[in-house]
């Protein structure tokens, strides 16, 4: 009989990417998604960890799971077999087991390879179902292939894991020591997303720019400069992202591929966390503002019309209002297309929650309102400078009105315009005639049947 698989996403894009991994890989033992927990078999919490509260969803989300369950059976129902995968898997899963008893497997981000093996062992017996270890052998090895790409955009994830140890961040306790996929395995999966209809593929890495995969030839190790370049020949490939970069792995080549080629959209997510250096320093982020200033100074040199997003964590243990200030400025200056912004949240284990002077709950928020306003007037002022600019729009999804389609700008807005239905899945030039906080509206610069041609 059929089974139902529900599997619940928190966190990065790398997360999305790992659920739906993890559900082709369920397939072939019979289990067909739905979004509906109260209708699944099973259900997979895939969680994050970044901060408290995503940290502590899982034990929320685990009671509601246990209540549902319970009703089921009550009603000589089928059992509910209760996953948890992700960040907070592999930071936790002990305590995860210990605290939530209703828990039957837990599974870290490095080892859903072995999920159909751990399903059944949790349907043996309980409580001897948990790994987060870090496989010699690699996830990538064993899993099926992408079976969907869902519209035009899939994610690709070549990177992962982090040697950065930021002194606030749990990431390179979770996803262990950076690796990279090997370049013809990466090639060989975007080419398979091209056939199943991708044309914009977003490359993701916890630290994606530190990418440094083996050279097909067995050569020198690939930068991403260098695998972009071969991912822009992969034919149905026309739009190339990556996700997310630090400062410091920003180097020549991939900077020079911003100017030199053009299926690398221009927008780059390129975190900053703060503008003070005496933060940064104690952040670990071995790079000073006037670094980042330089660095997005010379990735505009290559490439004018780059669009910039970043993240800001206010609040750091000990930031003064002065510190803050200068963040507020680096903002400013910089004008961010768009960002995300955070209080800063201690993590168990990361030395920045060993530190004191904690600030209060009141100055975090109210300097996370003050950025946010900064961070709102550049989204805004970005999406005014793009009226009456004509721009390549990949159309994808029907509009909200009769003869509307939405598509996806170069730097990543959405775009409503009036174009045939038949049109969906092409690249086509807009002239922006109005922005909105989340959204341009347009219209086809060519003639829809010159545009069809
Ligand atoms: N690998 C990426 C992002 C990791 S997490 C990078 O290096 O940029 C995404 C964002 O969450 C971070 O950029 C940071 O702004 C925020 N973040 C991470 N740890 C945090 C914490 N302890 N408190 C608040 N925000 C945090
Ligand atoms: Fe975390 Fe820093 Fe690594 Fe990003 S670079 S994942 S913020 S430790
Ligand atoms: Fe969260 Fe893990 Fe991503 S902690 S942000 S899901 S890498």
């Amino acid at each position: 009989m059929a089974k139902k698989l529900c599997i619940k996403t928190y966190g990065c894009q790398m997360n999305v990417y790992d659920s739906g991994r993890m559900a082709d890989l369920l397939a072939p033992l019979g289990y067909a998604t739905t979004e509906d927990a109260a209708e699944a078999d099973l259900v997979i919490l895939n969680t994050c960890h970044i901060r408290e509260k995503a940290g502590e969803k899982v034990y929320s989300d685990v009671g509601r799971l246990r209540n549902l369950r319970a009703e089921r059976v009550a009603a000589g129902g089928a059992p509910l077999t209760i996953a948890v995968a992700g960040c907070t898997a592999q930071a936790e899963g002990e305590e995860i087991m210990r605290r939530a008893p209703a828990v039957d497997l837990v599974v870290g981000p490095q080892a859903y390879h072995r999920l159909p093996e751990l399903i059944a062992r949790a349907h043996r017996s309980k409580g001897e179902a948990l790994d987060t270890e870090f496989p010699a052998e690699s996830k990538f090895d064993h899993l099926p292939q992408q079976s969907r790409v869902e519209g035009t955009a899939a994610f690709l994830t070549i990177q992962e894991g982090c040697d950065k140890f930021c002194t606030f961040c749990v990431v390179p306790y979770t996803r262990g020591a950076e690796t990279s996929r090997p370049v013809a395995a990466v090639l060989a999966e975007a080419a398979h997303l091209a056939r199943l209809g991708a044309q914009e593929i977003t490359l993701l890495g916890q630290n994606v720019n530190a990418y440094h995969g083996e050279a097909p030839d067995g050569g020198a190790p690939w930068s991403l400069g260098r695998l972009a370049h071969a991912l822009a020949d992969v034919p149905g490939i026309a739009r190339i992202r990556y996700t997310t970069s630090h400062p410091r792995d920003m180097d020549d080549e991939l900077i020079a591929a911003h100017g030199t080629l053009p299926a690398l959209m221009p927008f780059l997510h390129l975190p900053v966390q703060s503008g003070s250096d005496r933060i940064l320093e104690a952040m670990n982020r071995r790079h000073t503002a006037a670094d980042y200033r330089r660095l997005v100074e010379r990735l505009r040199q290559a490439r004018p019309d780059l669009a910039l997003s970043s993240d800001f964590i206010v609040g750091f243990p000990g930031e003064s209002e002065k510190e803050f200030q200068a963040t507020l400025d680096l903002a400013a200056e910089i004008g961010f297309a768009q960002a995300y912004s955070f209080k800063y949240s201690p993590r168990p284990g990361t030395p920045a929650s060993m530190m004191a002077d904690s600030l209060s709950e009141e100055v975090k928020s109210e300097r996370l309102a003050r950025l946010q306003a900064v961070i709102a007037d550049g989204q805004r002022r970005f999406n005014d400078s793009c009226i009456g600019r004509t721009m390549p729009v990949l159309f994808d999804r029907p509009g909200r009105h009769e003869g509307q389609l939405i598509g996806r700008s170069p730097y990543m807005q959405a775009v409503h315009a009036e174009v045939p239905a038949a049109l969906s899945g092409r690249i086509l030039d807009v002239t922006i005639e109005s922005a909105h906080p989340n959204s341009l509206g347009g219209r086809l610069a060519a003639d829809p049947a010159e545009a069809a041609a």
